[in-house]
C-alpha cells in the first residue's frame, strides 16, 4: 500500500519536464495516472492521452470519462510565451502568453465538478510572478494571475483543495539550448541565488506531491527556487 494507492490522477502537461516528473512520482506512489498533452507519449505504467488544454470540449470529455477522479495537476505551458522588453513587445505575443492561465482555468472549471469531494489540485506558476526583473513582464503577469487564481479558487471549490508550486529556474526541455550554451544559461540565470544552480524537475514535483498528500493545506503556493525570490 503506497501513499496514492486507489487514487486516480490526471496530469495535464504531464509528458515533459516538471509535469513528467509529477506523473512519474504519482505513478510510483501507487496512483493510476493519466498524462495529457498535445504530443503522443509512452510512459511506463501511465495512460497517455493526446489533448490540448485550450480545447474545452476535449477536456470536458476527458473529465466525464474519469468521473470521481482524485487528483488534478496542470503543468502545461499552454503555448509560446513573450519574453523581452515590454516597450518593444508585440501585444499579440503578450496576450498569447495567457494561454497558460486559460489552460489552467479550463481544467479547474471543467475538472473540479467531476472530482471526488476529497480531491486535490496543483498548478505550477513561476518565479517571475514575484521576482521582478526587466524582460519578464508578460510571464510574470501570467504567473501572478495563476497565483491569484489559486487563492481565489480555493474559496470556491472547497472541500476540493487547490495549491500551487512556484518553480524558479528549472532544467527542463522548456529550454531548447544544448551543451555549453545550456550550461552558461543556467549558470548566469542562477548567479546570486542562495542556491546558485538550476533546480531539477523532481525537486519541483516533490513539492506537488507534498501538497497533494497533505490534507490540511489549501490556497497556498510553495516556492521551489533555490532562494531566488528572497535575493
Ligand atoms: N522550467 C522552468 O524554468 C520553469 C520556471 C518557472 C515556471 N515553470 C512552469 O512550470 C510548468 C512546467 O514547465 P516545464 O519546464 O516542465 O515545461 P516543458 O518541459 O516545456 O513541458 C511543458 C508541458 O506542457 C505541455 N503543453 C504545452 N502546451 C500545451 C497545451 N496547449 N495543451 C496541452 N499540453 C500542453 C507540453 O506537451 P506538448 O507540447 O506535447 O503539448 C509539455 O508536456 C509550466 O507551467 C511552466 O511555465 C517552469
Amino acid at each position: 500500500m503506497t501513499k496514492f494507492s486507489g487514487k486516480k490522477a490526471i496530469v495535464l502537461g504531464g509528458t515533459s519536464g516538471i509535469g513528467l516528473a509529477t506523473t512519474e512520482m504519482l505513478r510510483d506512489g501507487g496512483a493510476e495516472v493519466i498524462a495529457g498533452s498535445r504530443r503522443e507519449c509512452g510512459i511506463d505504467g501511465v495512460e497517455c492521452v493526446t489533448i490540448d488544454v485550450l480545447d474545452r470540449e476535449a477536456l470536458s470529455a476527458l473529465f466525464e470519462r474519469n468521473q470521481g477522479f482524485d487528483i488534478l495537476v496542470n503543468a502545461a505551458t499552454g503555448g509560446p510565451r513573450a519574453i523581452g522588453p515590454f516597450l518593444d513587445m508585440e501585444l499579440d505575443g503578450f496576450q498569447n502568453s495567457f494561454a497558460k492561465l486559460w489552460g489552467y482555468v479550463n481544467s479547474v472549471r471543467l475538472g473540479v465538478p467531476h472530482m471526488a469531494a476529497t480531491g486535490a489540485v496543483v498548478l505550477y506558476s513561476g518565479y517571475p510572478a514575484r521576482k521582478y526583473r526587466p524582460g519578464t513582464l508578460a510571464i510574470g503577469t501570467v504567473g501572478g494571475s495563476v497565483e491569484a487564481f489559486i487563492r481565489l479558487a480555493a474559496n470556491e471549490i472547497a472541500p476540493v483543495r487547490i495549491n500551487g508550486v512556484c518553480p524558479g529556474l528549472i532544467d527542463t526541455p522548456m529550454s531548447p539550448l544544448e551543451g555549453e550554451e545550456r550550461k552558461a544559461y543556467y549558470e548566469s540565470g542562477t548567479e546570486g541565488h542562495l542556491i546558485p544552480r538550476a533546480g531539477t524537475a523532481a525537486e519541483c514535483a516533490s513539492a506537488a506531491i507534498f501538497l497533494l498528500g497533505n490534507e490540511f493545506v489549501t490556497g497556498t503556493i510553495v516556492d521551489v527556487d533555490g532562494g531566488a525570490i528572497v535575493t
